[in-house]
């Protein structure tokens, strides 16, 4: 099949890769001509697990190319998606401006039937909008030309979005014409594996489900946080109830580790949209307005424990922060904890050396773009050289090679041997065992 995918991002150059992986032509459209140059020469420009490789395997194929020329990408594709961004505008909802740009730029160069599918996260009421832009843009032409306007919005975790989006759970399509449907069930054909992923309701359901599911988790770890920090102060380990919990079916042991609050480039913004939505809908979402405070309050928590191990008044003290991006395999920053910490730490007075595996650079660019002063930040070139001299080391994103340090060096190399670890990634027996002071999340 032919396929255009509209927007270059994160969730176009996933969907648009596997898509060509499978067989079929997948032509992306992009505005930034030096973006689709090197992509084109098959570099990427976005860090995810094995999209360089899949990229490259399919430009060379000749089944994956990139284009700014929305003429030929709306000549192209008989399914086209609009995979753009959606960034929140000033109250929270998402900016629907770069979609509904999309969607008359395929309209204004369309030449037969399309299905034009929305694969970015928008609000309810957007595919309406779709359809009407691509309506008026064909009126304006004077041309008629039949047209589906679907929902399929997408489920890929960063770090491990190829999988996602080759082994899906399930693959949600809201869709309310015969004849999308069936080039949609041909398009998604070979990603069924065992037993039909499908599941097909209409276009307004479809848009609430995705951001259902974010809401629904964002909840369950703003939940589970919450009882982290009662654990805490009750004696009682959260790891252990956890355990505890997760093992009835009902509840199920995924997504369920505390920590120091979701980030991402998701769950924050959806939270806040979904919001939106509801308050124009005259409805309370009382539940998910208590998730983003509970969330807020987390991301702060690992320095409270600074505090209240140091005192207020850090002036004169070094800490060293391992992790930087929002979770591991991703050098994505966006909404990180790991920034809450570092301006909480600066603003009572201590300097800090940071490292991150691969988020070393996105992470200087955020903290310039959050007012983070950097004279006082160290960027350190490894994981042991940030921590010499540090009067303790905070932990904020659960990269693999921080599980298992070398902890009798550790402890000489740190000023007091504490650990504030935001992530549980230790046995609090054995740490302690080594004669560290260790303050984690819930135990
Ligand atoms: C999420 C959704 O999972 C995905 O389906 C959607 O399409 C996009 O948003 P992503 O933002 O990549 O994906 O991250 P995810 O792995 O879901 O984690 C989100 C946040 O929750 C992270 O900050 C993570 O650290 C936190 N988290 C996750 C926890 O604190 N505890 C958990 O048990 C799981």
């Amino acid at each position: 099949m032919k396929i255009t995918v509209v927007g270059s991002g994160y969730v176009g150059l996933v969907s648009g890769a596997c898509l060509a992986d499978v067989g079929n032509m997948v032509l992306c459209l992009d505005v930034d001509a030096r973006k689709v140059a090197r992509l084109q020469q098959g570099e990427v420009p976005i860090h995810e697990p094995g999209l360089d490789e899949v990229i490259r395997r399919n430009v060379a194929a000749g089944r994956l190319s990139f284009t700014t020329d929305a003429a030929e990408a709306a000549a192209f594709g008989t399914v086209q998606f609009i995979a753009v961004g959606t960034p929140p505008g000033e109250d929270g909802s998402a900016d629907l401006q770069y979609v509904l740009a999309a969607a008359r730029q395929l309209a204004r160069h369309m030449t037969e039937y399309r299905v034009i599918v929305d694969k970015s996260t928008v609000p309810v009421g957007t595919a309406d909008q779709v359809r009407q832009a691509v309506q008026q843009e064909l009126q304006a032409r004077g041309v008629d030309i039949p047209f589906s306007v679907v929902s399929n919005p997408e489920f890929l975790k960063e770090g491990a979005a190829i999988e996602d989006f080759m082994r899906p759970d399930r693959i949600v399509v809201g869709c309310e014409d015969e004849t999308a449907r069936k080039l949609m069930r041909e398009l998604y054909a070979p990603f069924q594996r065992n037993h039909d992923r499908m599941v097909w309701m209409d276009v307004r359901s479809a848009e609430l489900t995705k951001y259902a599911a974010n809401a629904m988790l964002a909840t369950r770890i703003s939940f589970m946080n919450e009882l982290a920090n009662l654990a805490e102060r009750l004696g009682a380990d959260i790891e252990l109830v956890r355990q505890g919990i997760g093992s009835d079916p009902r509840i199920g042991y995924h997504f369920l580790y505390p920590g120091i609050g979701y980030g991402g480039s998701c769950f924050p913004k959806d939270v806040q949209a979904l919001q939106r939505t509801a308050q124009a809908s005259g409805v309370e979402l009382a539940v998910l307005a208590a998730v983003e405070h509970a969330n807020e309050q987390q991301k702060q928590r690992l320095v409270d424990k600074v505090v209240q191990r140091f005192g207020e008044d850090l002036v004169g003290r070094h800490f060293a922060l391992w992790g930087l991006a929002f979770k591991p395999n991703t050098d994505d920053m966006r909404e990180a904890p790991s920034l809450t910490i570092l301006q909480g730490l600066l603003q009572r007075g201590a300097t800090v050396a940071v490292f991150d595996p691969i988020a070393m650079e996105t992470g200087r660019v955020a903290m310039q773009a959050a007012g983070i002063a950097l004279d006082r930040v160290q960027f350190a070139e490894s994981a042991n050289a940030a921590v010499a001299q540090a009067d303790a080391l905070l932990i904020a994103t659960e990269w693999k090679p921080f599980r298992s340090p070398d902890f009798e060096w550790l402890k000489q190399a740190l000023k007091t041997p504490v650990i504030f670890d935001g992530r549980n990634l230790y046995d609090p027996a054995l740490v302690r065992a080594q004669g560290f002071e260790y303050l984690a999340m819930g135990r």
